[in-house]
């Protein structure tokens, strides 16, 4: 008897040990990110910033880049970009088409059936890619998504879910999840949302559709069931919007859907309204790195692409000065908000404020 305790002591040290060792020398899992590109030239510069210094070896990312059809600089920046990090990540297989833009693209806000198709083939050729490579996980990222906070690949990667999203803040209720769907298969408005999106329940919550930013664990084989096609989903004959068709592949087919939100990860753009230009997306970019300096450090461009980011003319808006009045010792304070003041324009005259304590 006592040799058995023993002899099961010992096996299980051993036992102990080798899945202890096992763990240590795991890799980290393998991921084919998929970035797609049009018409970013506003936010490529801080969102290429923010994907390099996410804290994950890139050594274990492929990234799979495709763009076509930029009426902006977004094909300079990525050509520039890629040749800048070409041998740090395991292999870069990129697409830049400089093909002529297409008439219906001169409303950007405004989608039409051939860009989804589009967009519907681009992903669908992103997953069967990752698929091809045994990649661990396929990532879908927008270029107008700002991962501020610099563990959220490595969080995401770890949550074991089979598509989960961190759930990114924007400057409205808006963020990269539904909770509900219509009959017509549209965004419909639930109680669950908004507990989640101000982060009065935290965690990792079961969710209808994620979007703009999400990882599918290829390793789970509910994976295979996931697509983009609407022609691949049995019975379905809703509309043809690469959200909506992939989140019901999932839905109709028992994969489970999370978004996580337990901590900031980052920020996401609203898409724009049909009256809303580019304009307003360039002033909607200011106000999000505003916001985002609360709680991350300010967000800059990336050092190669800061001549794609034209800084906007200073003037004091018609007052005859502003004043920043700051003490000396709160050195921090005072280089956010002369970081704020040049984001937004504002000329200032700087005083430094004399401590009546
Ligand atoms: C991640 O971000 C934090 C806070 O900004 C910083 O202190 C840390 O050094 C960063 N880690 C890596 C690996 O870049
Ligand atoms: C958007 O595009 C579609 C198809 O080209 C068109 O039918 C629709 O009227 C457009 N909507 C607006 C608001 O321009």
């Amino acid at each position: 008897m006592k040799t058995s305790i023993w002899e099961f002591s010992v096996g299980l040290c051993v036992f102990l040990f080798a899945s202890c060792t096992q763990a240590t020398f795991r890799d980290d899992p393998t991921v084919l990110v998929t970035l797609l590109v049009r018409n970013k030239a506003h936010t490529l510069p801080y969102f290429l910033k923010l994907f390099e210094e996410l804290d994950y070896p890139k050594s274990r990312l492929t990234l799979w880049i495709k763009s076509d059809q930029n009426q902006d600089q977004s094909l300079q920046i990525m050509n520039k970009w890629i040749a800048s990090v070409e041998n740090s990540y395991h292999h870069i297989y990129h697409e830049l088409t400089s093909s002529p833009s297409v008439a219906d693209d001169k409303i950007p806000t405004n989608w039409t059936q051939e860009r989804f198709k589009h967009i519907i083939s681009l992903r669908e050729e992103a997953l069967d890619k990752g698929r091809e490579l045994w990649a661990d996980f396929v990532w879908f990222v927008d270029c107008d998504v700002f991962l501020t906070n610099n563990q959220t690949l490595k969080t995401m990667v770890n949550t074991n879910y089979p598509v989960v999203a961190p759930m990114l803040d924007t400057l409205s209720l808006y963020s990269n999840y539904w909770c509900g769907m219509g009959l017509d298969y549209y965004y419909r408005r639930t109680d669950e949302y908004k507990p989640i999106r101000e982060r009065e329940n935290k965690g990792c919550h079961r969710v209808i559709v994620v979007h703009s930013c999400f990882l599918v664990d290829l390793r789970q084989v509910e994976s295979k069931r996931l697509t983009f096609r609407p022609e691949n989903i049995n019975g379905y004959n809703g509309p043809h919007d690469d959200v909506i068709t992939f989140a019901i592949s999932g839905y109709w087919t028992d994969v489970p859907v999370y978004i996580c939100n337990q901590i900031k990860f980052g920020y996401l753009l609203a898409p724009l309204d049909e009256s809303q230009t580019i304009q307003d997306d360039y002033a909607q970019l200011t106000n999000i790195m505003l916001e985002a300096s609360v709680d991350f450090p300010p967000m800059t461009a990336h050092q190669q692409l800061t001549e794609y980011v034209t800084p906007p003319a200073k003037s004091t808006h018609g007052f005859d000065e502003i004043f920043l009045i700051n003490l000396e010792r709160r050195p921090e304070r005072r280089a956010r908000m002369e970081w704020s003041m040049n984001q937004l324009g504002l000329k200032h005259k700087l005083i430094n404020a004399v401590d009546g304590k």
